[in-house]
């Protein structure tokens, strides 16, 4: 692993402490900082990780540190801010979170960071705006986490529908992170075979069993907040991917929130579509080839997001 891989947490709640736990156990970083306004808890996180660090892959240094220390960073992960209650959609939490980021990014900035932000607090592709707005560093290295899990539920529940394993199961959620987004059927394989041509091929699967699924996909966050109050190991596991991705220089791509300047007809946004994802943050967009449907569902959900927007900017 390249030297000085240093992470900054900032918020260190189920989402943050989820991400730095799957982060040690993976061996991803060399230095883990834990940041939050509750310096107890962060500390006692620190101290719960550190015991653990016999059992880890790689040795992690973990610590508890504040803003200043965020110019050591080359990523800085941002978790904090008020999270979705039972019956609070993604956008109802703008407000006060909007105001938490300001403060948090202009502190960050003020220690002299110079590296990518990574956002994952909800509405991440609001909240990935704002930071790239209030930060003042180039588009490519402000990212949020945008539909890298809604991708992952996608996989996963197509898998399990197809009976393959989800890693042989190529398919897109773009759009808000959020009740607009959409999934891109006319791209989606199994194992190189078209899902479309799968339906029609064999009855034993069909459209309103695949329009289920992205239902699924789309409200299975409700339904965990439902049963455990918050979602936080499904996400934080795709943060310690897209880490993955930027810290080993990977060139993946992910399906993450990333700032538009005219691709897919959309301008002045930031929303989930598949990227390049490599050590200097975005290296390009993927523009899939949408039909026509999935053109006029990804202008709407690209609306939405704006329609909230624009009034703070
Ligand atoms: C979810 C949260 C991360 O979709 O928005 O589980």
């Amino acid at each position: 692993m390249t030297k000085g891989n240093c992470v900054a947490i900032i918020g260190t709640g189920f989402v943050g402490s989820s991400y730095a736990f799957a982060l040690m156990n993976q061996g991803i970083a060399d230095e883990l900082i834990m940041i939050d306004i509750n310096q107890e808890k962060a500390l006692g996180d620190v101290m719960d990780l550190n015991h653990g660090k016999v059992f880890a892959p790689d040795l992690t240094h973990i610590r508890y540190g504040t803003y200043e220390d965020c110019i050591h960073a080359d990523l800085v992960v941002i978790c904090a801010g008020a999270n979705q209650k039972q019956g609070e959609t993604r956008l109802d939490l703008v407000e006060k979170n909007l105001k938490i980021f300001k403060s948090i990014v202009e502190s960050v900035m003020a220690s002299g960071f110079d590296g990518i932000f990574l956002v994952a607090t909800n509405p991440v592709d609001i909240l990935t705006y704002a930071t790239w707005k209030y930060s003042g560093l180039p588009k490519e290295r402000v990212i949020g986490s945008g539909t890298i899990l809604d991708t992952a539920r996608f996989r996963y529940m197509l898998g399990d529908y197809f009976n393959v394993a989800p890693n042989n199961v190529h398919a897109y959620i773009i759009g808000e992170h959020g009740d607009s987004e959409l999934p891109v059927y006319s791209l989606a394989d199994v194992g190189g075979v078209p899902v479309l041509k799968m339906i029609d091929r064999d009855r034993r699967y069909s459209r309103e069993d695949l329009d289920d699924i992205f239902v699924q996909v789309r409200d299975s966050a409700y339904e965990i907040i439902m049963s455990k109050g918050a979602t936080y190991y499904g996400i934080a596991m795709g943060l310690v991917r897209l880490t993955k991705a930027i810290l080993r220089n990977e060139n993946t791509i992910l399906t993450v929130s990333t700032y538009l300047e005219g691709e897919y007809g959309e301008k002045d946004v930031y929303i989930g579509v598949p990227a390049i994802v490599n050590r200097d943050g975005i290296r390009e967009i993927v523009e899939l080839e949408l039909n026509e449907e999935e053109q006029h569902l990804f202008h709407h959900s690209a609306e939405t997001i704006n329609n909230i927007l624009k009034p703070y900017f």
